[in-house]
């Protein structure tokens, strides 16, 4: 656990880190810290060896020894911040102390960024830029080479100011941090570990975060009593026995209808029968981090305590080919007896989904929103910092894109409609699970939200998360593996 204090003066820190702007006035900023540190610093920028550019760097070395480093970051231009940028700026800098076994910290928060982005927000982004860019998944490696965690961190203000909102923000900021954190290690552990059943287990432990979280998991046989034949058919070429995991957060009225939370939980992605190729399975331990990005989220929600009924319900099973597999052919039917013609095994992630969308009609929501790994078209599409949003409600794409804004995530809308939906109509069945606009499997990541859109009733938006990883290579404000996209996004929308 890192310690977080707010301070006006650091002390007895490894490292002060100081973000800066790319601005006129850096000359004047150096000489001021040159006075304070009796070093040369006006000699990194005079030889423009350090402008601000966004994440540049510069590693500097004083005479003090309770104040040994000084590393510049850079932000950029000021009149393009944004919380993304911050928060990357802070990651990056992070990860390049850790890299010098670095752990006590300390972060000059500019006065200029807190007037902009605001100071609790800021507080709180710090925290989750810090633990996001300190967390590593290498507790299979051997000690030594293990990532060390971050000590401390002194936060440095400019004055008393914003001290308490600076100081609320540090304290939501540590509960959302360890559940985005929660969500990654979830999706980072490999998919002969992270079965359903552990999935489940890990959402049981959700219960104790407060009396009015409560958590119900469905085994097969219920969930053959319930008519789930889509997600059971997925389910049934495993070994591992499918987990239909509901996690209720009851901070509202009684009478306030539920925001209900569906995660795609497949565990492993082989494909099925309509088995993926070597290279394209590589990274389908991450197929449920839809199911790790609700759990993530309802425990971020239940942990702050928001006053919002909160839902979160997660299909868990793997995706594997067997004598006892589903097949191409088969036709399955839904919990709202809609049947659907399976074309490819490996269109699988709409199928687990379409029984869940069926099962958050029971709760009668006020809206349901869905985050799944659910087409590599999407990925193809947007790239792996970005998330595709999909809803004919126009007020809510709204809301949800201001809430990722503030998160600093991104999601970019694209479209559901007519035109997809048609294609996903079947000769022999109501729907099928495969479909394209004008041609084979065109506007793959519309027409899976078109077949989603069939088991929906009420307002609804789905979120395709195929960026939700970085596989082998991370990025310089965060490591490998699971980023956790979606908790923030979901913390900001349901906090208004
Ligand atoms: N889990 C995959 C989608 C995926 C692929 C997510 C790559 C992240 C990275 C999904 O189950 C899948 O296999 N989708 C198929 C759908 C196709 C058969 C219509 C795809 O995208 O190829
Ligand atoms: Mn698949
Ligand atoms: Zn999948």
């Amino acid at each position: 656990m890192t310690t977080y204090t707010i301070t006006t003066k650091p002390t007895k820190t490894e490292c002060l880190i100081i973000p800066v702007f790319e601005q006129a006035d850096l000359p004047k900023v150096a000489k001021e810290l040159d006075e304070q540190f009796g070093g040369t610093l006006h000699r990194m920028v005079e030889t423009k060896d350090f402008e601000g550019k966004k994440l540049q760097t510069a590693l500097f070395y004083t005479e003090q020894t309770d104040l040994p480093r000084l590393l510049f970051i850079g932000l950029g231009k000021q009149e393009e911040l944004t919380m993304r940028r911050y928060k990357q700026a802070i990651g990056s800098a992070v990860i390049l102390a850790q890299g010098k076994k670095l752990r006590k910290l300390a972060i000059v928060l500019p006065e200029p960024v807190v007037k902009e982005l605001g100071a609790r927000d800021v507080g709180e982004d710090t925290v989750i830029a810090v633990e996001t860019a300190g967390y590593a998944y290498d507790s299979h490696k051997q000690k030594d080479d293990r990532v060390q965690s971050i000590q401390s961190v002194g936060l440095v203000l400019s004055s008393g100011t914003y001290r308490r909102s600076i100081e609320a923000g540090v304290k939501d900021g540590q509960i959302v941090a360890a559940s985005i954190n929660f969500t990654r290690e979830l999706g980072n552990t490999p998919p002969s570990i992270m079965t359903p059943t552990l999935l489940a287990s890990e959402a049981k432990k959700l219960s104790k975060i407060s009396p009015n979280v409560s958590v119900t998991i469905l085994g097969r046989e219920q969930a053959k009593k319930l008519g789930m034949g889509c997600f059971l058919g997925v389910a049934q070429g495993s070994e591992q026995e499918p987990k239909f995991i509901i996690v209720e957060y009851n901070g509202g009225k009684k009478t306030d209808k539920p925001t209900v939370l569906v995660g795609k939980g497949i565990t492993f992605d082989s494909g099925g029968l309509s088995l993926k190729p070597g290279d394209y399975m590589i990274d389908m331990k991450y197929d449920m981090l839809g199911a790790a990005t609700v759990l993530g989220s309802i425990r971020a929600v239940a942990a702050l305590g928001l006053k919002k009924n909160v839902i979160a319900i997660a299909p868990a099973c793997e995706n594997m080919p067997s004598g006892k597999a589903y097949r191409p052919d088969d036709i399955l039917v839904a919990m709202n007896g809609k049947s659907v013609l399976v074309e490819n095994t490996d269109a699988e992630g709409r199928l687990i989904l379409a029984d869940a969308l069926c099962y958050a009609a029971k709760f009668k929501p006020k809206e349901v929103i869905d985050f799944a790994t659910l087409t590599g078209a999407c990925l193809v599409a947007l790239g792996n910092e970005r998330s595709g949003l999909f809803t004919p409600e126009d007020a809510l794409a709204e809301k949800l894109s201001t809430a990722s804004e503030q998160a600093g995530e991104q999601l970019w809308r694209l479209p559901v409609g007519e035109e997809y939906s048609e294609a996903m109509k079947s000769e022999i069945a109501d729907i099928k699970n495969l479909g394209g606009v004008g041609g084979a499997r065109f506007a793959g990541a519309s027409t899976a939200a078109a077949f989603l859109q069939y088991f929906t009733d009420y307002p609804w938006a789905h979120i395709d998360l195929s960026c939700s990883y970085y596989g082998g290579k991370g990025k310089p404000w965060i490591r490998y593996g699971a980023n956790g996209f979606g908790v923030a996004t979901m913390v900001e929308y349901l906090r208004k």
